[in-house]
């Protein structure tokens, strides 16, 4: 069985938080982490498929295991009826060519076939869910707004973010997100950076936690001039990544910065010791969900200052449709795809299209807390150059002009999409039958221009693709 490093890694982990712990099998939370159970699993979970939910009808499963087996559980919620669509068995069924059993394992590469046993491997790659998901989560996100947050909670949610993380960070330390040992296998560039002959590179990771990306960086650094900068709003998290062993100042800097922060604020709200137009690499793994859609813009105009031309963002976070979004239950919404978890910190799910859009600066988000009154002309007409894009252009020649031209507009600055994945995947708890299925957006923003000797990123699933488009020719 192939190792998983990343399908439990990327955030929270899902475990059982049945009261029934007896017929359980073993719990996987650490102690440190046992009083923060109900923020991070779910309830009522699992149970037997014969107390499913019954919201669709069960389809038929063309091709499960033909070795008889324990039925399948619910999955968090989910009942257990719900069928991955499978692919026609001619990738992976000749023993000598089995893409699945690759040597050494690639990720992305076990597509889940008619004739697979789901549970013999514990993810599957490129999993799209049946109709019947679909269904069953519409019905989920109706429960979820018919018992919003209550406005006396959204304000303290809203109010001050950064508590919650303190509490969470005070209450889990390092230990709770896993090392994202992967993340160079994710985005290409990752490693390259931290290659003895590569040219100087600025890192910046913005919400970097206990540093959890960021280590495995610096453990791979063999530039000189590779430096890496972690920040994070959450002082005890900033705490956490300076008391690391691995804590050097001279190669890793951590400090407190809100990506949020307006011009006013502090370094006119730019991280401490980080000028504008100097980093090479922004790294953004499940930090963006944690804003709240409104500080959007300020965030992404922010990671566009420290930017040099030609810098680029690595993003890795949450899609809509997820088991983490699917599975909440009353008392958690707090507007559309964004909620509150247990622990009083923030979750947004996105789609591709918002996030390009966001992104990609192409018209002005319904969020934005710098709206345009109505009435007033917006950017982004479908027949027309987007300002932002006349915008970029200008910021191509020099760093210096984006301050002064962002900084008088409300417009969102026009990154160009290099890349963009969808990753979905089902994972497999084999223990206890259960099939999740995740998604997550991963994408590559590149700030226009040349400044950077950085190369852009591929990422691993489009990597894959050229990789298979050359095979085949
Ligand atoms: C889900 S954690 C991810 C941590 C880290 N990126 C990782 O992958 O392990 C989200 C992090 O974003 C931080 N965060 C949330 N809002 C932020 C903001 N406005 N500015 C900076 N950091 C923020 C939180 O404190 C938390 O550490």
């Amino acid at each position: 069985m192939e190792s998983t490093t990343s399908e439990n890694a990327d955030e929270r982990s899902y475990t059982d938080n049945s009261k029934s712990t007896k017929q359980q099998p073993k719990q996987q939370l650490s102690k440190a982490m046992e009083h923060m159970r109900f923020a991070v699993t779910v309830d009522p979970i699992p149970r037997s498929s014969s107390t499913s939910t019954p919201t669709s009808p069960p389809l038929p499963d063309t091709a499960t295991p033909q070795t008889p087996a324990e039925p399948e559980s619910d999955a968090y919620g989910v009942p257990a009826s719900i069928a991955p669509i499978r692919k026609p068995a001619h990738r992976s069924h000749s023993p000598s060519n089995n893409q699945k059993r690759t040597d050494p394992f690639a990720f992305g590469s076990r597509f889940l076939e008619e004739g697979d046993n789901i549970f013999e491997f514990n993810a599957w790659d490129h999993v799209d869910v049946d109709p019947a998901y679909q269904t069953f989560s519409s019905e989920q996100y109706e429960r979820q707004r018919a018992e919003p947050v209550s406005d006396f909670d959204k304000k303290r949610f809203n109010d001050n973010p950064e508590k919650w993380w303190n509490i969470f960070y005070k209450n889990n330390k390092t230990n709770f997100f896993k090392n994202r040992k992967w993340l160079a296998q994710e985005f290409p560039v990752l490693g390259e950076v931290t290659k003895e002959d590569s040219a100087p590179a600025v890192v910046l990771e913005v919400g970097a936690g206990a540093g959890n990306s960021a280590f495995p960086i610096l453990q791979n650094r063999k530039n000189k001039g590779l430096k890496i900068h972690a920040c994070d709003f959450s002082k005890k998290a900033v705490e956490l990544i300076r008391e690391h062993e691995l804590y050097d100042p001279e190669f890793i800097q951590a400090d407190v910065w809100d990506v949020a922060a307006s011009p006013e604020s502090e370094n006119g709200g730019l991280p401490p010791g980080i000028k504008e137009g100097s980093v090479d690499v922004v790294l953004m793994i499940f930090i963006f969900s944690a804003l709240n859609p409104k500080q959007w813009d300020q965030a992404v105009k922010n990671v566009w200052r420290v930017l040099k031309p030609g810098g680029q963002v690595l993003f890795r976070d949450y899609g809509r449709g997820d088991l983490a979004q699917v599975r909440f239950k009353k008392g958690r919404y707090m507007e559309e795809n964004f909620y509150v978890r247990g622990d009083g910190t923030r979750v947004y799910f996105f789609e591709k299209e918002e996030l390009e859009e966001i992104w990609g600066g192409k018209q002005r988000s319904s969020h934005s807390e710098t709206d345009t009154p109505s009435g007033e002309q917006t950017n982004g007409q479908a027949d027309e150059p987007p300002a932002q894009q006349l915008l970029s252009l200008q910021l191509d020649k020099e760093a210096e002009d984006s301050r002064e031209v962002l900084s008088t507009e409300s417009q969102r600055p026009a990154f160009e999409i290099v890349h963009f994945g969808i990753d979905r995947r089902m994972l497999v708890n084999r223990q206890r039958r259960l099939k999740m299925y995740r998604c997550w957006m991963q994408a590559v923003f590149r700030k226009p221009g040349h400044q950077s000797e950085v190369p852009t990123s591929t990422l691993r699933q489009d990597k894959e693709k050229e990789d298979g488009e050359g095979e085949e020719a």
